[in-house]
């Protein structure tokens, strides 16, 4: 039976991270997979998920199951967090998953379970986890585009000329913030435009949050969510722990699912149990928790915050040095967009011979597509980075 299995692709991110480790060098800089590095390269336990697992260590009594859609407390606060006032909450069904990959892949099966020949619209280009989980589901899927390579900006005339083709009953996967892998991002009167498309077609939003903290501030990242929540009848939510409260091995995500009335609301509900059952039976708690607890406290949780505003800060900088280092460096403004955009990465606009360049002859790594991680930068470090763009004619 085994030996009728075929190869997998390689995951181009996961592979690059093992080249990254394979490499000698002791100047080699990762730029690669999509985790926050401090200064010295380290990915810190934040100072409140250490108190919060403290005070869980302390009181917790058992480690019996959960809820099959997982504790009610940790809907309740990302429910919070995400949506705030957009939505009454009897309409919001919501399961707790292993990380946001999990709730992208609950999601996608709970479409398919609702209507199996729905057609699945991605951004052009998304993160390439999107595609591949689709996919591997046996989902129809589409491109709409997203991103002009010229300008490095986002092509909203294409995205919306793109749209506009889009049919009842679709689902539109939509980045809520920090588009990966591009950095570069809609604005609200953009985003309330295309409420305004999907609403005139009849498709269902599916939005991806990985990122929310990262770009522009906790509630001005989940504004375009809230947005679309308050005007759409229907809406999938992917949201994801890992990065904002840098629980990554933890697997800590959500569903949300906004039904269109509160009758719909428990049928839907009970729906995401059940694939949770399917798939894992209980979710993963510990990160959860973790997550519960700092919400739920407002010392913890101004703690957290204040610790997440540092991370998006310290990006926003390194992202300032580089652009004004390239523009230094190049005598030209064409770096500008790497200021503009948003959340951990940007898309450089290299050609895959240049991204290869500078893996082989300055340790740099990023994915093939030129997208780097700015927090795998630091303030020596981003000098380094500007001088071998420019060395390869990027
Ligand atoms: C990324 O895009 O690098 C992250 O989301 C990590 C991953 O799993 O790919």
């Amino acid at each position: 039976m085994l030996n009728k299995l075929n190869k997998q692709p390689e995951d181009k991110i996961l592979q690059l991270m093992q080249w990254y480790k394979d490499d000698t060098r002791d100047n080699k800089i990762d730029l690669g997979v999509g985790v926050y590095k401090d200064a010295t390269g380290l990915t810190p336990v934040m100072r409140a998920v250490k108190n919060a697992e403290q005070r869980l260590w302390a009181e917790e009594t058992t480690k019996t199951y959960t809820a099959l859609a997982g504790d009610a407390g940790f809907h309740k606060v990302m429910a919070d967090l995400v949506l705030a006032e957009s939505v009454p909450r009897n309409r919001v069904a919501a399961a707790a998953t292993p990380g946001g990959t999990g709730a992208i892949h609950m999601v996608l099966e709970l479409a398919k379970m609702a209507n199996p020949d729905v057609t699945v619209w991605l951004s052009a280009p998304t993160w390439p986890n999107h595609p591949s989980i689709v996919r591997h589901l046996g989902m129809k899927m589409t491109e709409y585009r997203y991103f002009d390579e010229a300008t490095l900006a986002v092509d909203f005339d294409g995205m919306m000329a793109d749209l506009d083709k889009v049919k009842a009953g679709d689902l539109v996967l939509l980045h809520g913030c920090c588009h990966n892998p591009t950095g570069a991002n809609l604005n609200l009167t953009q985003w309330d435009k295309v409420a305004d498309k999907l609403l005139e077609k009849g498709a269902v939003p599916f939005v991806d949050i990985a990122y929310q903290g990262f770009g522009d501030g906790l509630d001005e990242d989940a504004a375009a969510v809230r947005l679309l929540a308050a005007r759409m009848p229907e809406m999938l939510i992917a949201a994801s722990c890992s990065k904002n409260f840098g629980i990554y091995r933890e697997r800590t995500g959500i569903v949300l699912a906004i039904c269109p009335d509160a009758e719909t609301q428990p049928v839907t509900q009970g729906n995401l149990a059940f694939l949770n059952r399917q798939n894992f039976s209980f979710p993963p708690d510990h990160g959860a928790r973790l997550v519960t607890i700092i919400l739920s406290d407002p010392e913890l949780r101004a703690e957290w915050m204040a610790e997440l505003e540092d991370v998006r800060l310290g990006m926003l900088a390194l992202r300032q040095q580089l652009a004004d280092e390239l523009q230094r460096l190049s005598g030209s403004d064409r770096f500008g967009f790497i200021a503009q955009h948003r959340g951990m990465f940007s898309r450089m606009g290299a050609t895959p011979e240049q991204v290869a360049a500078l893996r082989e002859k300055h340790g740099v790594y990023m994915v093939g597509d030129s997208r780097i991680n700015i927090a795998g930068l630091n303030r020596k470090t981003v000098p380094v980075l500007a001088k071998a763009l420019i060395d390869v004619g990027v």
